[in-house]
């Protein structure tokens, strides 16, 4: 598991251990203006001090020795401790408890093994970056071409590894490293014949990683052209873990504001977006992110920006991140970059300005997943809508706010004219669960709604229905007569579920055939034969219309009046308000009652 200690504490061990305040106690610290401090250095003879301390990033570093570090490196040097006494001496000296800490032999074995691999990928990293900087060659050729500076090659320790099969592991034996040890960093290879070891990274571009702490655990390099593969990563070793490891976390988790990280998918955005000013940026290394990464971000903020590629593997990879962040309670927002566009494209591109605008449009989950199903639907079309729709439902149902709910409901129904009862329909059930349709009562799920329902005198039960079956088949068999109607009654005013969608559909479309009907909604089969079935009063349509409407719309009116009548019960019981806003609120609903009855006297005129 990552570290030796948990990454908490030896977080908690330097917070609490200020590096001027622990580095004062050992040698005499001036102030040097502009909020550094220097000293004469410890560990080397000198005059005059070139041994700066920064306390905003809790490091030190001798200029005339190159010793550098932080709190623990200071008291592992000058103490001449291992890290694991520095870190006890750190802790006592903060009064924290290190209960949890493992003192076993075989413990410090592994934790010496760590240290070693830890050494061994910095001294590589070093020298990479010695390959890149040194002089002109491809790759820095390659870097800056691609728009990196000389600054953010040197932050992020990019490296090259020359063309040569050997160029590593001579420099590191010659440093006294054992084979075995470089072979187990995953930076050399054993040949096939097992005679002799080679270099695994060859003519790359080198992208250390680096741990949370700043360590570096592995390394990702990128080809300089277009040959395959474009990225070779550092196999899995005893410090390396690519499904916990947060490309950049060591940089980001200083410059988080607002408690927001913004995670994107590769090397080059990270480094990019950091040039540009955005340095509160990390990668999951080209996989999706896992719950262990979501779980460390969780750590260090609150609310997670994707901003993956804008192509298909982007847009699946979101929408897993999405609901990986979702279960680790992080809050989430998605920004959307134009299609084929990497963050890296987008900001050379555009610019700063332009990303930060894209930042602050970012969208929700919620939002994202809407974009998404219609950008896949044809909304065009009668049965584009009708999938969007279906799989909108299925978006919306995962809200849990009745209220917002409502609200994209309403948005949507805008946006593509799709009226709302019919995404209520998808979003509530197909059987007809709107709280308006009169099977309702034979679902168990939602008894209050059942208890309207029933209030309503059984006659009208019927009557209504049969109306709305008559007006339908009128629809159908005299489709001359379907401006009339139009004019008359709303697809909202039927009752029945299925209803609302045919006429909806007819009304939309003007067709009425009810094959076509049935091609575009197969799972209605069952209605519209019904419909077919039954007999209408084909002498005088002017007045059998009128008839089918007024009966349909009286039905709906005294629905309306029967839950605001209900609605007056729950107040009477309810104990939470008071008993003057009680009787106010009373009186409101009363009002509308009145408007109600007026409503239905007028149809009957
Ligand atoms: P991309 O293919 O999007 O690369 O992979 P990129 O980061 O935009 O790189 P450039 O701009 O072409 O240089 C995203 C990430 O997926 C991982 C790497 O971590 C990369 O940064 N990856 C990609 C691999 O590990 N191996 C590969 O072969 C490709
Ligand atoms: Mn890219």
């Amino acid at each position: 598991m990552g570290n030796f200690f948990p990454e908490e504490i030896i977080d908690e061990i330097k917070d609490r251990n200020s590096v001027v305040d622990v580095i004062s106690q050992y040698i005499q610290v001036k102030s040097s203006g502009r909020d550094t401090y220097k000293a004469r250095c410890p560990f080397h003879n000198e005059k005059t001090p070139s041994f700066v301390i920064n306390p905003q990033r809790q490091m030190y570093k001798c200029f005339g020795c190159g010793e550098a570090g932080d709190v623990i490196r200071f008291i592992m040097k000058i103490e001449n401790l291992s890290f694991i006494d520095a870190i006890k001496l750190l802790a006592q000296r903060a009064n924290i408890q290190l209960k949890e800490l493992n003192t076993s032999e075989e413990y410090k074995k592994t934790m010496e093994q760590k240290m070693l691999f830890f050494e061994i990928h910095k001294k590589a990293a070093q020298f990479y970056y010695n390959n890149l900087t040194r002089g002109r060659n491809a790759a820095l050729e390659y870097l800056l071409k691609r728009g990196l500076s000389q600054k953010v090659i040197k932050s992020f320790g990019i490296g090259y590894s020359n063309d040569s099969w050997k160029d590593l592991l001579n420099y590191l034996s010659k440093e006294g490293y054992q084979l075995k040890d470089l072979e187990k960093c995953g930076l050399i290879i054993q040949n096939a014949k097992q005679t002799d070891y080679y270099d695994r990274f060859r003519n790359r571009v080198m992208f250390p990683i680096f741990d949370i702490t700043g360590n570096v655990i592995g390394f990702g390099g990128r080809v300089l052209d277009d040959s395959l593969p474009k990225y070779l990563n550092s196999s899995e070793t005893p410090i390396f873990n690519k499904s916990s490891t947060i490309y950049g976390l060591n940089f980001a988790r200083r410059h988080i504001t607002d408690g927001k990280i913004i995670l994107v998918e590769g090397y080059m955005d990270v480094i990019a977006l950091h040039q540009e000013g955005f340095k509160n940026v990390i990668a999951a290394l080209g996989t999706a992110l896992t719950k262990q990464h979501a779980e460390t971000l969780k750590k260090y903020c609150s609310e997670v920006i994707i901003c993956f590629d804008g192509d298909d593997a982007g847009v699946k990879a979101t929408i897993r991140s999405i609901e990986i962040l979702k279960e680790a309670n992080l809050n989430c927002k998605i920004l959307l970059l134009p299609s084929k566009k990497d963050p890296d494209d987008f900001i050379k591109d555009k610019g700063k300005f332009a990303f930060q605008e894209q930042i602050d449009g970012a969208v929700s989950p919620i939002d994202y997943k809407i974009i998404q199903a219609k950008n896949k639907h044809n909304l065009e079309l009668p049965e584009g809508k009708i999938n969007f729709v279906k799989e909108l439902a299925e978006i919306l149902k995962q809200i849990k706010s009745p209220v917002e709910r409502e609200v994209y409901v309403q948005k949507i129904e805008k946006e593509i004219g799709v009226s709302k009862q019919v995404i209520h329909l998808e979003i509530y059930g197909n059987k007809g669960t709107t709280p308006f349709d009169k099977n309702l009562k034979y679902s168990s799920n939602n008894k209050r709604d059942n208890k309207y329902i029933e209030a309503v005198p059984p006659a009208e039960q019927n009557g209504h229905v049969m109306a709305e079956k008559q007006l339908i088949k009128t629809m159908l068999v005299e489709p001359k007569m379907l401006e009339l109607i139009a004019k008359g009654i709303n697809p909202e005013d039927f009752s029945k579920g299925n209803h609302q969608l045919i006429v909806e559909y007819i009304l939309r479309n003007q067709i009425t055939n009810s094959e076509l009907i049935l091609k575009d909604l197969p799972h209605l089969n069952h209605d519209i034969e019904d419909i077919l079935n039954i007999d209408i009063d084909h002498l005088d349509f002017s007045k059998t219309l009128e008839k089918y409407i007024v009966n349909i719309k009286r039905f709906k009116l005294m629905y309306q009046a029967k839950l605001l009548q209900n609605k007056q019960k729950e107040l009477i019981e309810s104990k939470k308000l008071n008993k003057e806003e009680v009787e106010t609120e009373l009186l409101k609903i009363g009002m509308e009652i009145m408007k109600i009855n007026t409503e239905i006297q007028k149809l009957q005129l």
